[in-house]
């Protein structure tokens, strides 16, 4: 789908943020990867099915750009090879892409050996895997950024195939209204961007305040099954225009942190905030630094009421894995709960680590319950 307007295009609220979390994700994905001192990889790929021209008409950088610059700027040139493959299906943006390379780099920072780049005019579809085989990339780590318009018109044979392949990860950007509003339009054949499963089709019999949740939580569960064990998915949401769902998918847990740790250094200058997609009160984080915790007080209160007693430490690995927010947050986020005496401790102490908590209206040990409903 080529670019409705101009190229280049006005950088929008939520684009910088984006951009932020790319970088400081990358600065730390490149050097884990080539630069460690136990077993580097001797070549990685940085791969982008919706590149863009690279810049923005404000004259700011776009993520092929600041992808380069997250490697150049913390790995040796003499360490390991990194491709960049970029595609784009509007000749407009390659074009500006090759210029706004050469602009950006005057001075190649490696190697065509060391760092050999490929753009390419076509869809994401079509020339991404073909131009991935092409460089050799597969058995080694890729990075995919899949930045559409927010239609991820993604295959998943690809997702599948990146899932399976070694150190791979992906992050799609998602705009879930798309799906929402075009669902008749597309009907099963929207089916193949949720990997067959027709489930995204019954937002059709929804309300609307829970059409976007479903349709979030149908494509989270889309990477799951192509292979991705570990999920980190939060909107950003600017304070005008619309929120944007972002989806990152990992085969490793460090992935998990370190992308969670970019998320929260974000610069908060820039406007935006953060949302749970799992929140059912829809409460947007907009200061980082004094972060609000009432969604995942929320979260906890309701993980509590469902699953029985549960350790601190379990709520806190929960909170890495399935929500926006951090482990540090966690005890922070109990403490109204138990204030209130919604939740308390097995043996009344204050709240720790090691603590075991359960929910005042589930019985302290579920075990003790299933006994005393059985048939003797
Ligand atoms: C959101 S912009 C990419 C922005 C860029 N990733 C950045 O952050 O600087 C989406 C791009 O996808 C391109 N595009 C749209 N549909 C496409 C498709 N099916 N395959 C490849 N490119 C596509 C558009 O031309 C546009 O440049």
């Amino acid at each position: 789908m080529p670019v409705k307007g101009d190229v280049p295009w006005k950088r929008d609220e939520h684009t910088g943020a984006k951009h932020d979390i790319y970088r400081r994700y990358l600065e730390r994905w490149f050097p884990i990867l080539l630069n460690r001192r136990s077993k580097p990889w001797p070549s990685v790929t940085y791969a982008e099915g919706f590149s863009g021209p690279g810049i923005y008409s404000g004259g700011e950088f776009g993520s092929p750009i600041v992808a380069i610059k997250a490697l150049t700027s913390q790995v040796p040139a003499d360490k390991g090879v990194a491709r960049f493959i970029f595609v784009d299906d509007d000749k407009r943006c390659t074009d500006l892409l090759n210029e706004t390379l050469i602009r950006a780099f005057p001075k190649r920072p490696r190697s065509e050996d060391a760092m050999p780049v490929k753009v390419v005019t076509g869809t994401c579809k079509d020339h991404l895997e073909a131009a991935l085989d092409g460089m050799h990339a597969w058995g080694k780590p890729i990075f995919a950024n899949l930045d559409s318009w927010g239609n991820a018109p993604i295959p998943y044979r690809l997702l599948k195939r990146l899932a399976t392949n070694v150190s791979s990860e992906v992050i799609v950007t998602f705009f879930p209204q798309h799906f929402v509003r075009f669902v008749s339009d597309m009907g099963e054949a929207g089916d193949e961007l949720f990997g067959g499963d027709p489930t995204w089709r019954t937002v059709t019999d929804l309300a609307p305040a829970a059409k976007s949740r479903h349709i979030l939580t149908c494509y989270r569960q889309t990477l799951k099954t192509a292979g991705f064990k570990y999920l980190l998915d939060f909107e950003l949401v600017p304070r005008h225009g619309q929120p944007l769902y972002l989806v990152f998918g990992t085969g490793h847990p460090l992935g998990v942190q370190k992308m969670k740790d970019s998320l929260w250094e974000v610069d908060p200058v820039q406007g935006v905030g953060f949302r749970d997609p799992r929140d059912e009160q829809a409460e947007t984080l907009f200061d980082i630094d004094e972060p609000i915790l009432g969604p995942l007080t929320r979260l906890l209160e309701r993980k509590l009421r469902e699953n029985g007693p549960t350790s601190v430490q379990d709520l806190r690995t929960f909170t890495l894995f399935e929500t926006v927010y951090r482990p540090e947050h966690v005890i922070r986020s109990l403490g109204p709960l138990l204030e209130r005496g919604i939740i308390r401790t097995e043996d009344d102490r204050p709240l720790k680590i090691r603590s075991l908590v359960r929910h005042t209206s589930t019985p302290s040990d579920p075990r003790a319950e299933a006994a005393a409903d059985a048939p003797s």
